[in-house]
């Protein structure tokens, strides 16, 4: 029997107001409740199939003759890419995004993922709309648009992370072969002669981004500039509303599930367990590629899912005001601004490089490059005046020194494009 899910999401800012309704079917038979990310995608796609502007649609490219690498979606198909080819003077510069989507936990849920576009190339969709920072359009993507625009496809649970299988449920954990036959892919297709890269991704691939920013510029040539750009990936090893670490214990089974203990850095294992090794904070100080984290200070995915999941607030006194800030009262918003003080403080040591960038706004958001009313619109929002294009931008090209910003508390940040979940 298949379960309809009806979300409403808003996105309200100064000047826009956006809704959409997002009908989700659901098969998984377990009665779970769609994450958060997944909503946040499905309303993505909705807003992008109901906008009457041109889009460019990018068709999915299966990797073929991956399987024989072992390169594998959880389900054992074909990983695959959507690449929108570059032109001019970017011909020669490649952006590789990775894409996201929440984790697998344990075998279950991992079975389950199989059944799905996040562990199967069978369930992903033909082709997919390029925006914000894949858009090719240079009023859209100032910076970017004539660049090889690449997105991965994610379909192995573990942001890109595993190398085993589990045999009695044939269930692959592959993310990290499918990660090398899709850069031996790009290489082939000429990103071996790149001048210039960046690799980026948001919220799971945000995360992936960090973890395989250095593999990433070792695959080039060192006279190719490379820098690598996480977006909505700092996952906090944070305390829950209940005091309980919920995120903690997610990572901890995704780390079991998948044997990551071994494919995780190794400077990280000598010191920590596997699951503080799967935390960002624990992690970014050691890249030594340029990075820049782009993250909200009150990420939508991370109150929803981390901070108030349903198992930390069985009552459900925090329902009202997850899914919409405006419905905290002060008590709640202080322990957001505990959590935003705590998301800065873990940057202290990687902020102290020059190299590095940052961009942390007070807005209840998740992901903000790829969606083009947050990285690139007349009213997207802004820190000093900047929006996120261009700090990315200024920080990639170097056009300014030291790209950090970190913005004044909640609410002073009238430019926030804040997610509404209903
Ligand atoms: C962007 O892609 C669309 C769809 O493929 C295409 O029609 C358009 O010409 C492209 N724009 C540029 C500036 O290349
Ligand atoms: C805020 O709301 C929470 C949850 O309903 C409640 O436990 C708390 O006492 C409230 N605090 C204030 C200051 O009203």
């Amino acid at each position: 029997m298949r379960s309809v899910l009806l979300l409403i999401a808003v996105a309200v800012c100064s000047q826009c107001s956006v809704a959409a309704v997002v009908r989700s079917g659901s098969s998984d038979g377990f009665g779970e409740r769609r994450d958060t990310e997944t909503a946040i995608s499905l309303l993505e796609n909705e807003l992008m199939a109901s906008s009457p502007s041109e889009l460019t649609m990018v068709p999915l490219t299966l990797i073929q003759g991956a399987d024989a690498k072992g390169a594998v979606c959880l389900d054992g198909t074909l990983p695959g890419y959507h690449l929108d080819r570059g032109f001019g003077s970017g011909a020669n510069s490649w952006l590789i995004q990775l894409e996201g989507g929440g984790w697998c936990n344990n075998r279950r849920t991992c079975v389950y993922r199989k059944t799905s576009r996040r562990g199967s190339s069978n369930f992903m969709e033909k082709a997919l709309a390029f925006t914000g920072i894949l858009s090719n359009k240079s009023q859209e993507n100032p910076d970017f648009y004539n660049w090889n625009r690449i997105k991965l496809r994610y379909c192995d649970g573990a942001s890109f992370a595993g190398d085993s299988q589990d045999e009695s449920s044939q269930i692959f954990y592959r993310g990290q072969r499918i990660w090398h036959a899709a850069m031996e892919e790009f290489l082939s297709l000429g990103m071996q002669q790149a001048d210039q890269a960046l690799l980026s991704g948001c919220s799971a691939g945000g995360l992936a981004s960090i973890l395989h920013c250095d593999e990433f510029r070792e695959l080039l040539p060192s006279s190719t500039k490379v820098k690598c750009l996480s977006d909505a990936g700092m996952f906090l090893d944070a305390v829950d509303v209940s005091g309980g670490r919920s995120l903690r214990n997610m990572f901890q089974g995704v780390v079991t599930v998948q044997n990551l203990q071994k494919d995780l850095s190794s400077s990280c294992t000598n010191h920590l367990d596997p699951t503080s090794c799967f935390f960002p904070q624990n992690l970014i100080s050691d890249i030594k590629t340029p990075m820049f984290l782009l993250n909200t200070a009150y990420d939508s995915w991370q109150i929803q899912e981390s901070l108030a999941p349903r198992t930390a607030d069985p009552g459900g006194i925090w329902k009202a005001c997850k899914s919409d800030h405006s419905q905290c009262n002060s008590s709640q918003i202080q322990f957001f601004q505990e959590f935003g003080n705590q998301m800065v403080n873990a940057l202290d040591s990687f902020s102290t490089s020059d190299q590095n960038g940052i961009f942390i706004n007070s807005c209840f958001a998740h992901c903000q490059s790829e969606r083009q009313d947050t990285w690139f619109a007349q009213d997207s929002p802004q820190i000093d005046g900047k929006r996120v294009a261009e700090s990315v931008g200024d920080w990639y090209f170097d056009r300014a020194q030291d790209v950090k910003v970190i913005d004044c508390p909640y609410p002073c940040d009238t430019t926030c494009h804040n997610l509404i979940f209903e």
